[in-house]
């Protein structure tokens, strides 16, 4: 299968990091296809040129998020969910432009998350929906699908956070077989639901608890994690701005 990885993003001082990251490990997968949709009215200079030098099989799209639903930068950050008209204009697209017959697996990859290059050879085996570990989520080392090792069934799980919710995972803790999203052709996130429930937003209009196909050893290993970055400081330079100066002229950062 060909692996769809769904990736929002926004600017910001480290995009141009958080994205070297992420294709810098995509690099090593095999039939990997990047849709990275930008959280902006149009495509930036920064993520095309970006994209174009990846090295990447990739397609490029971008949607602002409607100004209602845009997190404030004083906002705490459980307050608006992120991602989800990036999401969904992702899922269009797939729609739109693959057959039922393609062979496929969506993600949905954050671009700040820390992603091993084994996840993507885990997801592979995909038929519904699998499910793994992640870990620095929720409050915990790892928040994971509880798999019982004699039957590789999903049992339960050891969600901390809200765990009433139907699917208490995180983002980055699921793929999706690109048949069920194109039989399910209405499937989306939704700013209806409350915070943390996208995840299980999307999951209960394709799947049922009992269809998780656990991965990672019966879901006892962890290979990707929540890390989420730093904002840099940059006192100086908007000391240097204020001077009219700065110190990134002619020069991408
Ligand atoms: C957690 C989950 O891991 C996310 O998948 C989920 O979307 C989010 O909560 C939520 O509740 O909405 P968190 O680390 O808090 O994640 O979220 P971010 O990493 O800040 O944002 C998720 C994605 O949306 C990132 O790829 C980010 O670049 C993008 N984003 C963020 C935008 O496109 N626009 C924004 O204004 C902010
Ligand atoms: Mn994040």
């Amino acid at each position: 299968p060909i692996i769809y990885a769904i990736t929002p993003t926004f600017s910001r001082p480290v995009q141009k990091a958080e994205l070297t990251r992420l294709a810098q490990t995509f690099l090593h997968i095999p039939n990997f296809h990047w849709i990275v949709v930008e959280d902006s009215s149009s495509k930036t200079k920064l993520v095309t040129r970006f994209l174009e030098n990846s090295g990447l099989i990739y397609t490029h799209l971008a949607v602002i998020t409607p100004p209602n639903y845009k997190l404030g930068r004083t906002d705490a950050n459980w307050k608006k969910p992120r991602g989800v008209e990036q999401r969904n204009a992702a899922l269009r697209w797939l729609r739109e432009n693959l057959k039922p017959t393609d062979n496929g697996i969506v993600y949905f990859a954050d671009d700040d998350n820390t992603y091993s290059i084994k996840l993507f050879y885990e997801m592979e085996k995909i038929k519904k929906v699998g499910v793994w570990p992640v870990g620095l989520v929720g409050g915990l080392m790892v928040e994971k699908p509880i798999c019982d090792n004699v039957t590789n069934k999903v049992i339960g799980f050891n969600a901390g956070w809200k765990p009433d919710r139907p699917f208490p995972l995180d983002m980055a803790g699921f793929a999706i077989n690109l048949r069920l999203l194109l039989e399910h052709k209405d499937a989306e996130f939704s700013y209806d639901v409350e915070g943390g429930y996208q995840e299980s937003e999307i999951l209960r209009q394709i799947v049922t608890r009992d269809e998780l196909e656990p991965l990672a050893d019966c879901c006892m290993k962890v290979y990707v994690w929540h890390t989420r970055t730093e904002d840099p400081k940059l006192k100086m330079e908007q000391l240097l701005i204020k001077k009219g100066r700065r110190s990134n002229i002619g020069i991408e950062v």
